[in-house]
């Protein structure tokens, strides 16, 4: 049987449209999703949307729309982003579904009856846009310390989850387990505040209705952070022990940003301890990104919005840049110019002009049929060569998700290609009927380490791949067997391919 890998973003919400902030953790996990199942692994991807909350309930007031309406028009235009960006997604969970409140119904019931959650009062200070309370010590003067908006005091009687219980528990878990919160330096982050202490979490709210009721107890909803991390096992069809459940939970890595860290690093594993379930694997925060050098922000009016940049670049391009420009886990800046210089050196010049260069020689000098190799030369042995260590740097990458890196690994190979031609010289061959054989093997080897360069690069641009592997003669589908040397078939037939990014002038 296959291994199984359970890859997810987090839910988005929908009082807000997509951006590229959501887009690159989705496109990230579809990377990680589509390597993973290329290497054999049978994955679950999941992503989807969080709904409930007082958030919402405020952002549909003002639309002049139920929650529920709200939801279903901005849910569309996230499916329809992923749709675009060629997002391989296994499910999509709404928080509104019943498979889902049946999941956050289960847990919240069965914590209760263990007794780590009970009723008591709560009164602090609470910031609406991020639904967190924070104790008057938290505040940053008088503010918010995530998001510097004013905050309001709020008195309510309140459900309680015993976090403070777990606290010994949680950093034994984080020392034991190096790699269950990345980067590193969140990691630290994460053990300083638990050594500061836990206090008991307020996980229910009378003060607003749009959420899902407590169980015995309706004046209350389910804080929104405890309703929507369980998303996670309800996708699986949590409570109830289904194949998939079995099979995927607990999940391998949850990808997020840092800003939600302590939810999916704190919060989460001890209501998970508090059920008696086993905790995720990983959980990897990535940086911000900035817009040419600002905040994006709506009232700066600086939102980057993909689809824009879809129509504009083409979806690998920008599929190929989120993960290319900034390491995975640092901040980052996303400008146009950046973007241009991307395409045009990364993809325009070495990635296209190498596959369309090498295919054109086939065309021209052997019909467009590629020749049998002889026996391989030094050079030709030491293209193989990268292009077989680049296997293992990439997965090796993938492995601590440097999808940065990764590509860098791969496009080393891209230089290596083009410096080859340079050197093999195949237009010198070509003069020679004496040297048709030598002609001939410098050609497959030019031809085969592009044929597993767009093998792998088939999980961050599937388009591009797809284009590419059709030029030299192998498209169909794509899995592990293709990325061994020897791959292509001598007597098969090869086709110029066209420039696969065209240049943009900026
Ligand atoms: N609904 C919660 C997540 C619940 S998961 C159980 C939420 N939603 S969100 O829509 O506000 O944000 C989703 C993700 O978008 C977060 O991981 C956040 O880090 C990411 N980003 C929002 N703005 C971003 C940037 N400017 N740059 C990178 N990522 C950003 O939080």
């Amino acid at each position: 049987m296959k291994p199984a890998f359970y890859v997810t973003t987090p839910i988005y919400y929908v009082n807000d449209v997509p951006h590229i902030g959501h887009a690159y953790t989705t496109v990230a996990a579809d990377v990680l999703a589509r390597y993973k199942r290329m290497m054999g692994f049978d994955v679950y991807f999941l992503t989807g949307s969080d709904e409930h909350g007082q958030k919402v309930e405020k952002a549909a007031t003002t639309a002049g729309e139920t929650p529920l309406e709200l939801a279903d028009r901005v849910v569309k235009r996230f499916q329809a982003l992923w749709e675009r960006l060629e997002i391989s997604n296994t499910d999509f969970i709404r928080t509104t579904q019943e498979r889902h409140k049946k999941g956050v119904v289960h847990i919240f019931s069965d914590i209760m009856e263990k007794g780590d959650i009970y009723l008591g009062e709560y009164e602090d200070w609470y910031c609406t846009p991020c639904e967190t309370f924070w104790t008057e010590t938290q505040l940053i003067e008088d503010r918010c310390p995530d998001c510097n908006r004013p905050v309001e005091k709020l008195k309510e009687e309140s459900y309680f989850f015993r976090m403070s219980k777990y606290q010994e528990a949680l950093l034994a878990h984080i020392e034991a387990n190096p790699e269950f919160i990345q980067p590193k330096s969140k990691r630290n982050e994460i053990i300083s505040f638990v050594k500061e202490g836990l206090r008991d979490l307020s996980v229910s709210r009378t003060t607003f209705t749009w959420g899902i009721p407590v169980p015995g107890n309706e004046k209350h909803v389910i804080y929104v952070w405890f309703d929507a991390l369980t998303n996670y096992m309800s996708a699986l069809g949590y409570p109830n022990q289904t194949t998939e459940y079995e099979r995927f939970w607990p999940a391998n890595v949850h990808l997020i940003g840092k800003d939600i860290l302590r939810f999916h690093a704190v919060y989460w594993p001890t209501f998970l301890m508090a059920a008696g379930l086993p905790l995720p694997e990983k959980v990897f925060a990535h940086g911000w990104w900035t817009v040419e050098g600002q905040k994006m922000s709506k009232s700066l009016q600086n939102v980057v919005e993909p689809n824009m940049l879809i129509d504009k670049y083409g979806v690998d391009v920008v599929r190929y840049f989120l993960l290319r420009e900034v390491p995975f886990g640092l901040d980052g800046d996303f400008s146009h110019t950046a973007l241009v210089q991307r395409l045009n050196s990364d993809l325009a010049n070495d990635l296209g002009n190498l596959l369309s260069r090498s295919t054109a020689m086939a065309v021209k000098y052997f019909d467009g049929v590629l020749p049998a190799p002889e026996a391989l030369t030094e050079i030709d042995t030491a293209l193989k060569q990268k292009t077989e260590e680049m296997l293992t740097t990439v997965n090796g990458c993938l492995d601590d998700l440097a999808f940065s890196k990764a590509l860098q690994a791969i496009w080393e190979v891209v230089s290596a290609g083009n410096k080859y031609i340079d050197e093999s010289a195949p237009w010198v061959l070509a003069k020679d009927p004496a040297q048709r054989g030598r002609l001939a093997t410098v050609m497959y080897c030019l031809l085969e380490s592009q044929r597993i360069v767009h093998t792998l690069v088939s999980a961050f641009m599937p388009g591009t791949a797809a284009k590419a592997l059709q030029s030299l003669g192998c498209g169909g589908e794509i899995d592990k067997t293709g990325l061994v040397w020897g791959g292509l078939q001598a007597g098969c037939t090869i086709t110029k391919a066209e420039a696969l990014f065209p240049r943009i002038e900026s």
